[in-house]
């Protein structure tokens, strides 16, 4: 019997032991780095229609982390992220070479965008991949950031370092990783496809499923339906001022999903307008997505139809955390 007590002893110290040296690691090492990647040094055109569909795209991705109070992509504390992760600032991503983007190749920027990685190999672990974005689309990104934009002018304005919480550092040394580059084209979807049209702006450019899933990081970023919760919601948030905000069940469950509030009409007005039907604003950090289409939101609701029904009681959850507050 003493033996086994002390054999069990034995295992759990040294299970105990193994973990406190990774934990020592990983605050020492901080966030991986990888080999740097060899890049295309591909060449995007700019043009008209590229650089108003990429502004399209950047007012509901790279401004809302980016922008500074003056409207422009200078980098800015990300407020809404919870404390457990630590405080983390985004990046100066104007044309200034020195402390912007202006001395990265098209190549480097594209390969950043889908994998996190940038090309002497450091990994972004808060900046989201983008690895469903159509060629076209993520073209058209580029050619905004190198238009003559107001947002994207030089500036050597510059955000302080993001400090990652331990908890972080596990996460970037455990489930968040980089993703491979795709090694084939990212076609557009079939435009006439009112379904795949609306997986591909929730899912590829609206990144909905991000928020609205189960759970804010164990995401299956290259087969986003493959998430936990898919658009089941459920996730807590830090709103304007502090206030928590739960992020919305938008499946189409008859109880406690999206079905019975709204209309394909008021669905539309929420999402670029940020007004529920009953008049009441949606909280930050719901922004309003006006630069999608009625078409583009339109469709995401067809496609929300389309995805598995799940039963998660947000309303409720709100309501207890109304009651917790008084
Ligand atoms: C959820 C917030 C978020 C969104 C959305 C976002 N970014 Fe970022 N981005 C960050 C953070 C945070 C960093 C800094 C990462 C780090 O320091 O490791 C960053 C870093 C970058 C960098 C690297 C800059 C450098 O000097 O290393 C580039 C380039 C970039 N972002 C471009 C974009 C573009 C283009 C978009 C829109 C398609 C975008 N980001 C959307 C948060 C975001
Ligand atoms: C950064 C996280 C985030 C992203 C990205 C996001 N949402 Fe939300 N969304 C929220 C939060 C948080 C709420 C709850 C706001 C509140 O309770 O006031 C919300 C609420 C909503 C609501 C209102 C539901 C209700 O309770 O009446 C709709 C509709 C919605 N989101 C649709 C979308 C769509 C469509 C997209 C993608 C185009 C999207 N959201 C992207 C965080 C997000």
């Amino acid at each position: 019997m003493k033996k086994i007590v002390k054999i069990i002893g034995i295992v759990l110290g040294s299970i105990l032991a193994l973990l406190a040296g990774f934990c020592i690691y990983v605050a020492i090492s901080g966030v991986p780095t990888y080999d740097p990647p060899t890049i295309s040094n591909l060449k995007v055109d700019v043009t008209a229609s590229r650089i108003a569909r990429g502004e399209a795209i950047a007012q509901i991705q790279c401004m809302s982390c980016h922008a500074d109070k003056d409207n422009r992509v200078t980098g800015k504390y990300l407020a809404e992220v919870p404390d457990l992760f630590g405080k983390l600032y985004s990046k100066n991503i104007t044309q200034d070479t020195e402390k912007g983007i202006g001395n990265w190749t098209d190549g480097e920027l594209i390969y950043f965008l889908r994998t996190g990685v940038r090309r002497d190999g450091s990994y972004a672990p808060v900046m989201p991949q983008y690895p469903n974005m159509a060629d076209e689309d993520i073209r058209s990104v580029v050619a905004w950031l190198r238009s003559d934009r107001f947002p994207v002018q030089a500036s050597k304005q510059e955000p302080q370092a993001s400090e990652l919480s331990l908890i972080s550092k596990v996460l970037t040394h455990t489930l968040m990783k980089p993703l491979p580059y795709p090694q084939t084209l990212v076609a557009s979807p079939d435009s006439n496809d009112t379904i795949a049209l609306g997986k591909y702006t929730a899912d590829a450019i609206g990144d909905c499923y991000s928020c609205h899933s189960g759970d804010l990081i164990d995401q299956d970023k290259v087969h986003p339906s493959t998430s936990k919760g898919y658009y089941g919601g459920g996730i807590e948030m830090v709103g304007d001022g502090g206030k928590k905000v739960i992020t919305a069940n938008l499946t189409f469950d008859q109880e406690t999903g999206i079905a019975k509030t709204y209309t394909k009409e008021q669905f539309i007005r929420a999402v670029r307008m940020g007004v529920r039907p009953d008049g009441s604003i949606l909280n930050y950090p719901m922004e309003p997505k006006l630069s999608l289409s009625d078409r583009e939101v339109g469709a995401i609701y067809d496609y929300l139809k389309t995805v598995p029904k799940i039963r998660n009681n947000v309303a409720q959850k709100n309501a207890e955390l109304q009651l917790a507050r008084k």
